[in-house]
């Protein structure tokens, strides 16, 4: 249709007449972050990368301002090097040499420890001077990426120094690392802690794997097409996989991983989440506190099943072939006591008692040195209720099912019979697939990328709140309780799909895992 001046009418596709296009992507304004635990492998290796590839996609306001406070004795110009290293190695975007160089001038290194109340004054007085110089105007990210236990110290320093305070017009937000806490009690006293400095609206606690595109891309597939949600429920649906693989193993990271385990380490987090986007109903709106709502809503009707003995299984890596090496067992890896009970595998089944999900297992597994590197949420459906074939038509025809791969070869599969060319009828799987490499010429952007500006936008809906760190502990703590009395975890090989417990886990209800 054409208005009167006899141009196409298209304005109502123009962005500009919107009040915002939700596409465009969004600049933080001016701020600073702090990294508290600036020489660890999580800084290194994720957060300065990503923070140098936030400043190479344009997404960094011109006086932006990153500080380092760390026990080093170092100058602002050591630091910059460190970061620059990190950078080379780890960033996902090429490297520009004037972006590096615009970036690098907001670099400042505050040496301290957590107990030493002159190092707060000293980055407080940092900060400050940034606030003028940069125009960082008391904007400031704190970003713990330090182990839980130094949490209460840093945020109580943090409040002494009046850096937690945000004076008229500016924020002042923290960032937390998992893990939040090792069970409820502890979440809780946590939480206490930090919400006693922050309150919750400025506490951003990151589960990276909200941050991934693959992800978030769920609440896609569920809530902006028609075709899948009819069939997403107990009519349908006959159990949920959840797989969270890794093929690498555990030497060096002792320090953190003993007596964490596989299970607090990633299924009280990363995949409880993954469960709960995966059963909750559908948001009324996309607004952080909408999503929190149903995520809560869903995680609140989830409990493990029982009895235990029967349905988690746990085991700890032994020597094996990995990748076309020989590997060590977990009992002799650097930084582990010989006589760890440790788990490096991890599986429970979980009811989720809504209307929806009534009577389908959600079983999640996880584990190191697994047969390959793989996240994917499998969603098996019932077979037909009846088949009007001959039994040895169908004999290849398995589940159903619908598969979110989340990494790597990041897309979507869906899985059913299709009749083999030939004179006869006979019924075998194959796959429709969409890959997002294929799909898109745009490159995801890393879950840390996503996540840090959402800290510097003030977006939270990435963010577990404090309820859903708390009620994922409730669900988890009874294996963990139960583990804990029940002697040793079961010993798998290496480069295996973990130990037999978790295959009997399943074929006791007549299902098996899926192979991924
Ligand atoms: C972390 C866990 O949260 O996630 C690690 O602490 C694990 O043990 C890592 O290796 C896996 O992350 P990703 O993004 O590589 O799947």
């Amino acid at each position: 249709m054409s208005p009167a001046n006899g141009r196409p009418d298209t304005a109502w596709r123009n962005p500009l007449r919107d009040k915002r296009d939700k596409r465009m992507p969004r600049i933080a304004g001016p701020c600073a972050v702090v990294i508290f635990g600036v020489t660890g492998d999580l800084a290194r290796k994720k957060l300065m990368p990503a923070i140098y590839d936030l400043a190479n996609r344009g997404l960094l306001p011109p006086g932006f301002a990153l500080v380092g406070f760390a026990r080093r004795d170092w100058a602002d110009e050591d630091f910059g090097k460190i970061v620059l290293d990190a950078v080379r190695q780890h960033a996902r975007t090429p490297f520009h040499q004037e972006v590096w160089d615009r970036l690098a001038e907001g670099f400042r290194f505050v040496q301290g420890t957590f107990d030493d109340d002159a190092s707060f004054e000293r980055l407080s007085e940092t900060l400050h001077k940034l606030d003028v110089e940069r125009g960082t105007s008391g904007n400031h990210a704190f970003y713990l990426s330090i182990p839980p236990n130094a949490f209460p110290q840093v945020c109580e320093q943090l409040s002494k120094s009046g850096l937690a305070d945000k004076p008229e017009g500016s924020w002042s937000r923290v960032v937390i690392e998992k893990p939040f806490g090792h069970d409820l009690k502890s979440a809780e006293e946590l939480n206490s802690v930090v919400n006693s400095v922050f309150p919750e609206s400025s506490v951003f606690r990151i589960d990276h794997y909200l941050g991934k595109e693959t992800v978030q891309n769920l609440l896609a597939l569920r809530f902006a097409n028609e075709m899948f949600e009819p069939v997403l429920n107990s009519h349908y649906v006959d159990s949920v996989q959840i797989t969270m693989a890794e093929d690498i193993g555990l030497g060096g990271r002792g320090g953190y991983y003993d007596g964490v385990g596989a299970a607090r380490d990633v299924i009280q987090n990363h995949l409880l989440q993954l469960l709960a986007l995966t059963a909750m109903e559908e948001p009324v709106s996309f607004s952080p506190a909408e999503l929190q709502a149903e995520k809560i809503k869903v995680l609140s009707a989830t409990r493990l099943a029982e009895p235990l003995n029967e349905t988690t299984s746990r085991g700890q890596y032994a020597a094996g072939w990995q990748g076309g090496e020989k590997v060590v067992g977990l009992l002799d890896e650097e930084g582990f006591s010989k006589t760890s009970t440790t788990e490096t595998f991890a599986a429970i089944t979980l009811d989720v008692d809504t209307r929806r999900w009534a009577g389908v297992p959600f079983y999640l597994r996880t584990g190191k040195r697994l047969g390959r590197r793989v996240t994917e949420i499998a969603l098996l459906f019932k077979r037909a209720p009846h088949l009007p074939f001959d039994a040895t038509m169908t004999d290849e025809l398995g589940q159903n099912a619908l598969v979110i791969r989340v990494q790597p070869d990041e897309g979507i599969t869906l899985r059913f019979g299709s009749k083999v060319p030939g004179h006869i009828m006979e019924v075998r799987d194959v796959s429709m697939d969409f890959s997002y490499g294929s799909a898109f010429a745009e490159e995801s952007p890393e879950a840390y990328e996503r996540l840090i500006l959402d800290v510097l936008l003030g977006e939270p809906s990435l963010f577990p709140v404090n309820a859903e760190v708390e009620l994922c502990w409730k669900i988890l703590d009874p294996a963990l309780e139960y583990w804990a009395s029940h002697g040793k975890p079961d010993s798998y090989e290496s480069g295996t799909w973990g130990p037999e417990s978790s295959f009997e886990m399943l074929r006791r209800s007549g299902r098996e895992w899926r192979r991924p």
